[in-house]
């Protein structure tokens, strides 16, 4: 039994939010879109004519490269290798397009999110996510997992752990179960500042809600978020019609709410007040012990 726990835990975090999930529908579950933590995103690039080299030593990492895609975040090989790494943070970088008002990609780098839709990409292939895999075994964080926050934290990177415990009472990849990585880098802009990349993240993400729902008896969706996927899940809701939301969304569930949420909250609306509430009380909360039972109710 000892053994089992660990594996257990994070269905009895979420047994609640189960039980929400599973009374209102007896018929079946409702859908689960996952927004996870920063990292979790996997980004690929591919580089045009355009892409100016820093270094002699970067330009000659991808004289064959021929505009093919490929990992750009997360990679720790590169991002370990200091002859590598400072190549791979020049084609991270966005630039800021005084024109349009809004960020980029460098010139002549394109990036793309890779899987959306789904959870499968949350992780970087190995060997690029050994250091996740690595941080779980190192001394520091074997303290932090005696808590129960550290083991949910270390144990369920990227939501590992949910995903299993939510296939272990029935949810399927693709079906019930959908992932909404983001990137991470753009971040949502304030209201009336141009922002293309969450735009078109916030389209991505409404075709995938409508098309959770209607492919589940129009059941709405429950929105579960770690971290910074909260204040994305957050702007999408607040800059969704109130209609739609209650059409399309059942709960909105936050995991560990990141500060710099609170600046996000407006008045208005019982859920941006619901929502205020409980990131208030995560964030308060965050330091001693998250209540991960804690489910929005639209
Ligand atoms: C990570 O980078 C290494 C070295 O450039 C490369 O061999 C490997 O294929 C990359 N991993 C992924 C997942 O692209």
């Amino acid at each position: 039994m000892a053994t089992q726990l660990p594996r257990l835990l994070p269905l009895l975090l979420f047994l609640p939010f189960f039980h929400i999930a599973a009374s209102t529908s007896p018929s079946g579950l409702h859908p689960v879109v996952l927004l996870p933590d920063t990292t979790c995103s996997q980004l690929e690039a591919r580089l045009t004519d355009a892409y100016v080299p820093p270094t002699p030593q970067c330009a000659a990492r991808h004289k064959d490269a021929g505009g093919r895609w490929f990992r750009l975040w997360k990679n720790t090989t590169e991002l370990d290798d200091p002859a590598v790494a400072p190549c791979v943070a020049d084609q991270l970088r966005l630039v800021f397009d005084h024109v349009a008002g809004d960020y980029r990609d460098v010139p002549g780098v394109e990036t793309r999110v890779l899987h959306f839709g789904s959870t499968r990409g949350f992780l970087a292939d190995e060997p690029a996510d050994r250091s996740a895999r690595a941080a779980t075994r190192s001394p520091t964080l074997i303290i932090i997992v005696k808590s129960s926050h550290g083991l949910y934290m270390s144990r369920n990177r990227c939501m590992g752990r949910l995903v299993e415990a939510l296939e272990e009472v029935g949810y399927r990849h693709g079906e019930n179960l959908f992932g909404a990585p983001y990137d991470f880098r753009q971040s949502p802009a304030a209201l009336g500042q141009p922002c293309r990349a969450f735009s078109r993240y916030r389209q991505r993400l409404r075709a995938l809600v409508e098309h959770a729902s209607s492919a589940n008896g129009d059941r709405p969706v429950v929105l579960v978020s770690h971290s910074e996927g909260g204040y994305f899940a957050l702007e999408f809701l607040n800059r969704s019609p109130l209609p739609w939301r209650r059409r399309h969304i059942k709960h909105f569930s936050i995991k560990i709410a990141g500060m710099y949420h609170a600046g996000v909250i407006s008045d208005g609306v019982a859920l941006e007040r619901l929502i205020s509430e409980i990131l208030r009380e995560s964030f308060v909360q965050d330091s001693k012990k998250v209540d991960y039972r804690r489910v929005a109710q639209l």
